[in-house]
């Protein structure tokens, strides 16, 4: 299939969060034409059931892929990609790209063994985490934790409103406060939204810990599935498209341009 230098790539989330995926690849690709899509209106996906988001997401994405024909997509969130990477890789007939929890880094660089994983509610109870925490993580504590209120943290903290430090506080003790998270050394961000505020957790640590997320690796395999395709000769500006814009999309104008994206849209 030929590829035209301008065909974009898509990223997709419920909000902000796959930004934290787009910014990796961005580095990677500087010219590639991106599209940014955010389902707003189904916004947050995490306290949704299976069923819900096995039905919206992809439909949403053969929407998507129809409207602005990208070369290939990345579903940039960890509770769509757990739950319905397959139903999306079925419906579309280009490369998809999905986002998982980096077990397997943080079982590499865990020396006290107990690492925790801090994911929206809907991706922690995922068999997915079960089978990578037994493939990579035999050997660990492998603490799990849901959290809402983080997701909701990193949209306020990109539409520059001010944080409340208590959120990142409870979010760690959630992990910190179950039996073992005293010698937790390293942290799992499984919500595209959560190294958004990765500064925020960091200050609100107890003692140190590392924290691991999935968009170097991302920017890697869009790389390589992309190779020898030919790319705009200078960065072309991108476009955010949303299920539903409102006053809270629209005072996110100033952070999505700093990711490269003028233009919004809607769906
Ligand atoms: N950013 C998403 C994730 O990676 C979901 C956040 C939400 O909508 O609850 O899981």
């Amino acid at each position: 299939m030929t590829v035209a230098p301008d065909a974009p790539i898509l990223f997709f989330d419920s909000g902000v969060g796959g930004l934290s995926i787009l910014a990796p690849a961005r580095a990677a690709l500087p010219t590639a034409r991106i599209v940014y899509a955010a389902d707003s209106a189904g916004f947050p996906y995490g306290t949704k059931s299976e069923a819900e988001i096995a039905a919206r997401v992809p439909a949403l994405l053969g929407r998507l892929v129809e409207r602005y024909r990208p070369r290939l997509a990345v579903i940039a969130c960890n509770t769509a990609s757990t739950i319905a990477l397959q139903h999306v890789r079925a419906a579309l007939d280009i490369p998809v790209v999905g986002t998982v929890p980096a077990i397997k880094p943080a079982a590499l660089l865990s020396k006290s063994r107990v690492f925790g994983v801090l994911g929206t509610d809907a991706t922690v109870r995922q068999p997915y985490v079960d089978r990578l925490a037994a493939e990579h993580g035999a050997d660990c504590i492998v603490l799990r934790h849901g959290s809402a209120a983080l997701v909701q943290l990193a949209e306020a903290k990109l539409r520059g409103e001010p944080l409340d430090p208590q959120v990142a506080r409870d979010a760690l003790h959630g992990l910190i406060d179950q039996p073992g998270g005293d010698r937790m050394d390293m942290v799992v961000l499984a919500c595209t939204h959560f190294p958004l505020v990765e500064q925020e957790l960091a200050a609100a640590a107890p003692h140190p810990m590392g924290f691991v997320h999935g968009g170097e690796g991302i920017a890697r395999r869009i790389q390589y599935l992309t190779q020898g395709q030919p790319w705009p000769d200078a960065p072309a500006p991108g476009i955010a498209v949303f299920t539903r814009v409102d006053e809270k999309q629209e005072a996110l104008r100033p952070a999505l341009a700093s990711y490269g994206l003028d233009r919004i849209d809607a769906l």
